[in-house]
């Protein structure tokens, strides 16, 4: 998968060269672009904002900018996605779509947001990651990047990715060596060698566990 990120900020994204993300794109999974919008502003002084129409608190980002840097990297299959609070609410599902795609371009908003003719023009997928204003696209990039890429085949252990949560549930508690911490002690079934009372106290935890913290995820499975 080819991921270009567009972006007022393109030194936010180093989490994307760390650990399972860095492994995948050093396999040759998955390749990432960070573009600096900046570059192709036509401004003499390289500006990519300005005050909104009709008044209003802050700046937009202007559409030249963006549209500009949309055209440079834009395929004819590309899925272009807009991190935004007003945007659909992100969850594993959608990132198991986005997973399947074979370029996806992000344009990361700053300031109090961008211009709309940059959604008239294309064809934009706008996400929000959770009732919560963050202060650009960029960290909302990174947190989709990194949920769906998990999903792409290769990046992790399919062993891993079907026990995960969200797939059944949430995850049940999971302990490592030493096998006494401080007197914190693994539960005996654990260490019981038995993989079928295992299996059934990893699934009655999850259940517990889900339940208590997330009973709206049972009602989804159950209608
Ligand atoms: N940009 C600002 N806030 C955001 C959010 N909650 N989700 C996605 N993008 C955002």
């Amino acid at each position: 998968m080819k991921i270009d990120i567009l972006t007022l900020f393109p030194n936010s994204f180093s989490y994307l060269d760390e650990s399972i993300l860095k492994r995948a794109r050093q396999n040759g999974i998955i390749e990432i672009n960070i573009i600096d919008i900046r570059s192709f502003s036509k401004d003499k002084h390289k500006k990519c904002d300005d005050y909104p129409f009709g008044g209003g608190a802050g700046m937009l980002m202007s559409v030249q900018p963006i549209y500009d840097a949309v055209k440079s990297v834009q395929t004819k299959n590309c899925k272009i996605i807009m991190p935004s609070p007003s945007g659909q609410l992100f969850n594993s599902e959608i990132a198991t779509k986005l997973s399947k795609e074979e370029h996806i371009i992000f344009i990361c908003g700053h300031y109090e947001g961008i211009d709309q003719r940059v959604n008239e023009i294309f064809d934009v997928q706008e996400i929000s990651i959770g009732d919560y204003v963050l202060s650009g696209g960029e960290l909302a990039s990174m947190v989709i990047i990194d949920a769906l890429a998990r999903q792409i085949e290769g990046v992790i252990s399919r062993e891993s990715l079907e026990e995960e949560s969200f797939v059944d549930g949430l995850e049940y508690p999971q302990y490592t060596r030493p096998q006494d911490f401080l007197g914190y002690k693994v539960p005996d079934v654990l260490v019981s060698g038995n993989h079928k009372e295992v299996a059934k106290w990893r699934k009655e935890q999850a259940g517990k566990k889900t339940k208590a913290t997330r009973p709206d995820l049972i009602k989804t499975k159950e209608r």
